[in-house]
């Protein structure tokens, strides 16, 4: 596990995007495995201003996304769907046919999370998964639980989760209680792994996953088992970390 500790969010994004760049630099069909929330929306800033220069070409590239509320239609403006539209897909030349989201309105969310998979078996698997973090260490919504779901699956969001997500929502009362979210397994099955993490709200998640012990109370401590994960944090995000062991990283 690679850890990168940086002073502003401007760094993380420049980092992240060349982490990004290099994965689509050396295979240009690469399979981008993209998360949601408000930590990467900084590097996807970056990413459109690199296709904008020239610097960047998506016209090959294929992506997955980690998840999606339930029931929520994809052109609802909270959806995760919208979201990639908005914050990336419709500023860059990428083929929306080749970006995939889980459906929010799927009829069979079982049948859909099987179909999911096979939709990132064919691609060939997934190049590199960024990652954000809940502060109640989940990652994707695989919340914490006594049993983790290697695969694709429909899930309850906890009430940590579903209060933290209110502030994108007109009231708590609007978010949706289930998603559909890549497993664990799914996760662990990327070649490269990008976990981003910013925020004093991420401290005690993010010290956990950095003990390096595994726990399904912390579902991102499951990244241990990897190994290419790099993490990017800003300092509040390692401020309950062991100075001792940051030392070892
Ligand atoms: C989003 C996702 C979630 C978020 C996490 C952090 O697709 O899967 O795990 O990464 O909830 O959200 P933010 O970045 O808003 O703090």
């Amino acid at each position: 596990m690679r850890l990168i500790v940086f002073d502003n969010q401007k760094d993380i994004a420049n980092f992240g995007a060349d982490m990004i760049a290099e994965v689509i630099n050396n295979n240009p069909c690469a399979v981008l495995g993209l998360a949601t929330g408000s930590t990467p929306v900084p590097m996807y800033a970056e990413l459109v201003r690199r296709y904008e220069a020239g610097e960047l070409d998506f016209s090959t590239v294929r992506s997955v996304n980690l998840d999606e509320y339930y029931p929520l239609a994809p052109d609802n403006d909270q959806s995760y769907r919208y979201f990639m539209n908005h914050q990336l897909f419709d500023h860059i030349n990428i083929d929306k046919n080749n970006t995939n989201v889980p459906d929010g309105l799927a009829a069979d969310p079982a049948a859909a999370c099987a179909a999911y998979e096979e939709i990132i078996r064919d691609l060939g698997g997934i190049d590199i998964q960024v990652l954000g973090i809940g502060g109640n260490g989940h990652i994707g919504f695989n919340e914490p639980a006594e049993a983790l779901d290697p695969l694709t699956h429909l899930t309850d969001l906890t009430e940590d989760t579903i209060r933290a997500n209110a502030r994108f929502f007109e009231s708590e009362a609007d978010v949706p209680r289930h998603a559909l979210t890549m497993g664990i397994g799914t996760i662990l099955s990327a070649r490269r792994i990008l976990l981003i993490a910013t925020g004093e709200a991420k401290a005690k998640a993010i010290a956990t996953v950095l003990s390096g012990k595994l726990t399904t109370s912390c579902p991102a401590s499951l990244l241990n088992l990897h190994s290419d994960v790099t993490i990017l944090c800003d300092r509040a995000a390692v401020s309950l970390c062991d100075p001792s062991l940051l030392a070892t990283l």
